[in-house]
């Protein structure tokens, strides 16, 4: 890594521990840039109490052991005890040299850990909705960023295709027949072939007793009806597909471990946890009572995990998911990128799951929670009518979105290349607004603010790409060739500089704390660092060896902005 921090942290650590002692070995100084300094230290406040100095006593006693002469021009100790560090231009400089040199542009790799990481889940039969896509976007840009950083990330998208709907689903696929454009809405308008079979449900008793029955011998294993079924999951996954291939998101087909493939180890759930004391009959379900799970008025809330009626759901669904996850996939950590709503749900699942034994201390679950989309009136997004929201319709409106605006900032773009800007740039969009946020805040969805050229969004840090790209066009210049050492002169230069050394310490982050939206806020800084750079500080005008260092400078800030926009999984246009 060559961002300051994490090359000073280490011996920041050496000179607390030459101060204070060896027990303040592994003492963890907080360094980070601030708006007062380059580097800004925080050690000597947690450290006062132990050792039972003033703040800025202690600080004084660092400054003494800080050996910091070949790297900062000044160590000044600033308020209640903090160490400013004024970073040596040369210095700096040569950091950025070295990141330039390294193919990894500083993101370190980490001790592989295996990661199964559940997102997307989509349910068969069923629109996504825009709380899919933000999991599938999200889920997406964690998995590519875990693989970046050296871990073995096992995607595992857990669609919702069995379950007591299918009984209807079937037999509404029986009355409008096999292979009728009717029964191919299963993969164009879901919700349409859905929406059919529940009108039918809900107004025809004999349809509704067909429906039952056809629940019962889907779940006794009857051929002709997993057949039918398997006809609808098939239908389905092209329509899954054709969003993920739309989105650019890296799931296949391979990656799919959805509800039905744990359907044969349920009812050994259910007798394990039985036998084992953890489950017990409450008025006619197998339950699961855990201590702390309380609802309105005290009452206890049960994990439900075999219904009256029989049947198996979506917690018994979700502890095989860990026995398989731990046992099978040997994870060492286990991400689920689901709905908010859902922790209750997943808390509960993994208490049982601990007592059960199936999911030892040394397997970290996390829950990356997603929040809600929202539309203007801020409820759940639905189209003007009510209806939920068809996301090929919203993917196709924010293209033509970005269309429009690409037409209005390029018309002297060939019309060809302004058609295949348009996906990259609506779609960078759509994704950029899911991510930027933090993945639990709900936000409203805004096309119109989403596809802008300015401001934090997608289509503004593309656009600070492709501008790099064409100072390189304009120039008659390959921006691999601009291999120059840099230095600095102005504080523009300085400023950039020091925003392209915190790459690996960002993404590394965001590997550690699941939140993409921490490289979004990078990579905005980054853009505007460029922007003040190129205001300032002329490139092509410049005499030859400043010329060649900006040149340098430019394309560095061109490398972190495609690989970071890759991370996130959105494309970089070339031209723009
Ligand atoms: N299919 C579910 C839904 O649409 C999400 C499943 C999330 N994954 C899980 N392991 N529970 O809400």
């Amino acid at each position: 890594m060559f961002s300051p921090s994490a090359v000073l942290a280490p011996r920041v650590s050496v000179a607390i521990e030459e101060a204070f002692g060896a027990e303040f070995r592994g003492a963890d100084p907080v360094l980070r840039p601030s708006q007062f300094a380059d580097i800004q230290v925080n050690a000597a406040l947690a450290l006062s109490k132990r050792v039972g100095l003033p703040p800025r006593e202690v600080a004084a006693r660092l400054v003494e052991r800080l050996e910091l002469g070949d790297v900062c021009e000044t160590v000044e100790i600033s308020g209640p005890g903090f160490l400013n560090l004024t970073l040596k231009d040369g210095w700096v400089a040569g950091q950025v040299a070295a990141m330039a040199g390294d193919s990894r542009l500083g993101v370190p790799v980490q001790e592989a850990q295996r990661i199964p990481i559940d997102y997307s889940a989509p349910n068969v039969a069923k629109e996504m909705h825009v709380g899919h896509l933000r999991t599938t976007v999200v889920g997406d840009a964690l998995a590519r960023t875990l693989e970046h950083l050296g871990h073995d990330v096992i995607r595992q998208n857990h669609i919702g295709d069995w379950g007591t709907p299918f009984g209807m689903l079937i037999e509404h696929l029986l009355d409008v027949g096999e292979g009728t454009d009717e029964a191919r809405l299963v993969e164009t308008d879901p919700n349409g072939f859905y929406q059919a079979a529940r009108a039918k449900f809900d107004a025809d008793d004999q349809f509704a007793n067909r429906a039952r029955g056809r629940v019962v011998a889907l779940q006794a294993g009857d051929a002709e009806t997993l057949r039918l079924w398997g006809e609808l999951v098939e239908f389905s996954k092209h329509y899954f597909n054709r969003i993920y291939t739309r989105l650019g998101v890296t799931l296949t087909d391979a990656d799919l471990a959805g509800e039905s493939t744990y359907n044969d180890q349920l009812a050994a759930i259910c007798d394990e946890l039985e036998a084992a004391g953890l489950a017990t009959m409450s008025e006619g379900a197998l339950c699961v009572f855990l201590d702390g799970y309380t609802g309105r008025e005290g009452k206890p809330v049960p994990l439900i995990i075999r219904k009256s009626d029989g049947g198996y759901g979506y917690a018994t669904t979700d502890l095989a998911t860990i026995k398989h996850r731990v046992q099978d996939l040997k994870a060492d950590r286990i991400v689920y990128v689901i709905g908010a709503p859902q922790a209750l749900h997943l808390n509960m699942v993994w208490d049982t799951a601990r007592k059960a034994g199936w999911l030892p201390d040394t397997v970290v679950p996390v829950h990356t929670q997603i929040g809600n989309v929202l539309g203007e009136d801020r409820k759940i997004l639905r189209t003007r009518s009510g209806a939920p929201l068809r996301l090929l319709t919203l993917l196709d409106e924010a293209v033509a979105k970005a269309r429009a605006v690409i037409d209005e900032a390029r018309p002297d773009l060939p019309e060809e290349t302004r058609a295949t800007i348009a996906p990259q740039v609506g779609i960078g969009a759509v994704k950029y607004a899911d991510l930027s946020v933090a993945h639990d805040s709900e936000y409203v969805f805004d096309l119109e603010r989403m596809v802008a050229l300015t401001g934090n969004t997608g289509p503004y840090l593309q656009y600070a790409a492709a501008r790099i790209r064409s100072i390189f066009r304009n120039a008659g210049l390959e921006p691999a060739a601009a291999t120059s050492t840099v230095e600095i002169q102005e504080q523009a230069e300085r400023a950039l500089c020091l925003a392209l050394l915190e790459f690996g310490t960002v993404v590394t982050q965001v590997g550690d704390e699941l939140e993409p939206h921490r490289l979004c806020a990078y990579l905005f800084q980054l853009a505007q660092a460029f922007s003040a750079f190129y205001e300032n500080c002329p490139v092509i005008k410049a005499e030859p060896a400043l010329r060649e260092s900006r040149l340098a400078l430019c394309v560095l800030t061109l490398r972190v902005l495609e690989e970071g926009l890759g991370l996130l999984g959105i494309e970089a246009p070339a031209r723009m």
